[in-house]
């Protein structure tokens, strides 16, 4: 294992009934809340008229921020960030998946920051020297796990970039999640989600150092946990278990647990992420296309590697297989798992226009410092290529 901190500073509060029974004195200290939420998803669902109720109820200044599109861009962080100073809001409340979380994060440390935001917070990995606004959140949507994070995904629309770090300090102070909040979710979205956790698990799973160590024995158990709730998701999604073990696995998979000791990998998001820039595109549908081909591109660097994830993600026996035949067949698994889950395969469903097009994408990619191997350029296009 490398050498480690770890801090997570966000108090989660899961279950049934939370919001009602704690949403009110969580916002005690505050006296006037910026409520942030998405396109309309709450308002149709009830969750912003129970929130709002409990607000108004505990005698809260409410200014709203509504609106943040999936894929928030980095105007709308700036129109929060005038938000916030012109309401004096003292906390931030999202309501929402990674998008209006992402959003909330970026807008608290936007409102609090002197000079360039995108500049020193997002282009580069800047210190935070002062304290953001505080941001509590309320999850719709699970798969992102950045309820339980610091990072703040955004779009640079004018640059084409889209790109965020992790900030400890930008961890939101509390997350509120009722696993009953995602029954409204569609199943596409429930889908994309879950394949968006178990996407942050591979990353960090496929990463030195390789040997013996616990953070790969927690990533398995969480890869296996969300294959089956998924499968128990679609099939009644209803089923409040498998959703709660789908929204509790998506915080631990992206809340720096399973990263700890490890160097992580994180190409193919750096991938998706540009794909994204330029299209638009979901998420977790973008990595749902690119994972088996990259790693399909990179398998023999990590041969033994991708051998155990057969063996101990999809029960693959190994018995008689070579290292290689066993590796072949664990991807194969995953993208049968992607087909029978109805995520999209190819770049053309996500709307990327032409091969010139994505030929640009490619180029703007950045490199991952964590992969098995840095890919060239080259590489990064031929992946891009397949992929269409
Ligand atoms: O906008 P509304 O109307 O609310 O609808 C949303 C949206 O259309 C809908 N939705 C959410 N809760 C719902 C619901 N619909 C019905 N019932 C509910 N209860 O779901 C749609 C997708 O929401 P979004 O927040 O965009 O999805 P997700 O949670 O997948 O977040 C994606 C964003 O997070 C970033 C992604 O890049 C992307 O921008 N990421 C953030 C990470 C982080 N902070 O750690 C890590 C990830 O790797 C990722 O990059
Ligand atoms: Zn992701």
């Amino acid at each position: 294992m490398n050498n480690f901190i770890y801090e997570n500073s966000t108090k989660v509060y899961f279950g049934r009934g939370c919001v009602k029974e704690f949403l009110i004195s969580l916002v005690k200290d505050y006296d006037t809340i910026l409520l942030a939420y998405g396109m309309g998803s709450v308002k149709k669902n009830g969750i912003y008229d129970e929130i709002l109720g409990i607000l108004r109820k505990a005698g809260k200044n409410v200014a709203e921020f509504s609106q943040i599109m999936p894929n928030p861009t980095y105007e709308k962080v700036l129109e929060g960030a005038q938000l916030v100073k012109e309401s004096g809001a003292q906390m931030i409340l999202g309501i929402g998946g990674g998008s209006v979380m992402d959003c909330c994060k970026a807008v608290s440390l936007a409102a609090r920051c002197e000079a360039a935001p995108w500049e020193n917070f997002w282009e580069r990995k800047g210190i935070i020297t002062f304290e953001p606004v505080p941001v509590g959140v309320v999850v719709t949507t699970s798969g992102t796990g950045s309820e339980c994070n610091g990072a703040a995904v955004i779009t640079n629309e004018e640059k084409k970039v889209k790109t965020g770090y992790d900030y400890p300090a930008c961890n939101p102070v509390f997350a509120l999640m009722d696993p009953e909040y995602t029954f409204t979710v569609p199943k596409v979205q429930m889908v994309s989600g879950a394949f968006d956790s178990l996407s942050h698990l591979m990353e960090t799973y496929f990463s030195r150092p390789d040997g013996q160590n616990v953070s790969d024995e927690i990533a398995e158990a969480l890869m296996r946990s969300i294959i089956r709730n998924l499968g128990l998701a679609l099939e009644n999604p209803g089923d409040y278990t498998a959703r709660s073990n789908l929204m509790w696995a998506a915080s631990l998979s992206e809340n720096r647990l399973v990263k700890l000791g490890k160097q992580c990998d994180f190409a193919c998001h750096l991938m998706e992420h540009q794909l994204s820039a330029y299209t638009d595109c979901n998420h977790g549908q973008g990595m749902a296309v690119l994972h088996p081909v990259y790693y399909r591109h990179i398998c023999k660097d990590g041969e033994e590697k991708f051998a155990r994830f057969a063996r101990n993600v999809w029960e693959i026996p190994g018995k008689g297989k070579t290292d290689r035949a066993l590796a072949e067949a664990g991807i194969e698994a995953l993208a049968q798992f992607i087909r029978e889950a109805g995520l999209p395969t190819k770049l053309r469903e996500l709307g990327v226009a032409d091969k010139k097009q994505l030929k640009e994408i490619a180029d703007s990619c950045h490199y991952s410092p964590g992969a098995y191997r840095r890919l060239e350029t080259r590489e990064i296009r031929e992946i891009f290529m397949e992929c269409f």
